[in-house]
């Protein structure tokens, strides 16, 4: 339980705010890692993709939630410091085939069932305040209604790609642990239901690439590193 004080129309305003989850009670070690590596030229495919074009810019999907949108607009954000670009790259209208061959490999290496590839851009000054994945809106457009909140942990699993060397003012933290000094094509993953955030406090933009999917049998695992060049 944090008390916070924040300014609303230039008063004070105290509340009590109950984050989820409460990092205090969570265990260290439910926290992404380095689980692999793409060798390639990324910045071959970065540079061909629109980022200004046909990207759509949306709040994150906790920021629609009623609850913690609450809670995170009164803690000051908002759609001007949180708002992200996505590119649906599953969707051939949205980048080149180059691109979808090589996402098509990327996401065929990681091999879950039913993947869906999110290209992201994060430019200066945006935030992605604490949270925990649901994976509502994957859940949603894959009509996987047998998924629900008490098993989508177990069943669903996020891979973070950056697709630049990290740059300085770019951070992930993956529950206490803080990421950075990446390299472009590395793998990212872990247990699902870590809390996360991130923040772009430098000069260019973050870009990265995210693969959800259903864990099968032959998924990248999480607990051996795996490095291809595709
Ligand atoms: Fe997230």
């Amino acid at each position: 339980m944090l008390e916070a004080q924040v300014y609303t129309d230039g008063k004070p305003h105290t509340f009590e705010n109950e984050l989820s989850p409460d990092l205090s009670e969570f265990p260290d070690d439910i926290c992404y890692s380095k689980v692999g590596r793409i060798l390639n030229d990324f910045s071959t495919y970065v540079k061909q993709i629109d980022w200004q074009g046909k990207t759509w810019f949306a709040n994150p999907l906790y920021l629609r939630h009623t609850t913690e949108k609450n809670k995170h607009n009164m803690l000051g954000y908002g759609r001007e410091n949180t708002a992200l670009g996505h590119i649906a790259a599953d969707n051939l209208d949205q980048v080149n085939q180059e691109v979808y061959n090589f996402i098509k490999k990327i996401t065929d290496f990681i091999c879950v069932d039913r993947p869906e590839a999110m290209l992201s851009s994060v430019m200066p000054g945006v935030i992605t305040p604490l949270h925990t994945d649901l994976y509502n809106s994957y859940r949603r457009r894959q009509d996987i209604t047998w998924i629900d909140n008490s098993n989508v942990h177990q069943l669903i699993r996020r891979y973070w790609i950056p697709l630049e060397d990290w740059k300085i003012g770019h951070f992930f933290q993956s529950n206490k642990k803080v990421i950075t000094h990446w390299k472009a094509g590395e793998i990212y993953s872990g247990p699902s239901n870590h809390p996360h955030l991130a923040a772009n406090a430098g000069v260019e933009p973050r870009y990265f690439l995210l693969v959800t999917g259903l864990i099968t049998l032959d998924s990248l695992p999480i607990d051996k590193y795996t490095e291809v060049k595709l």
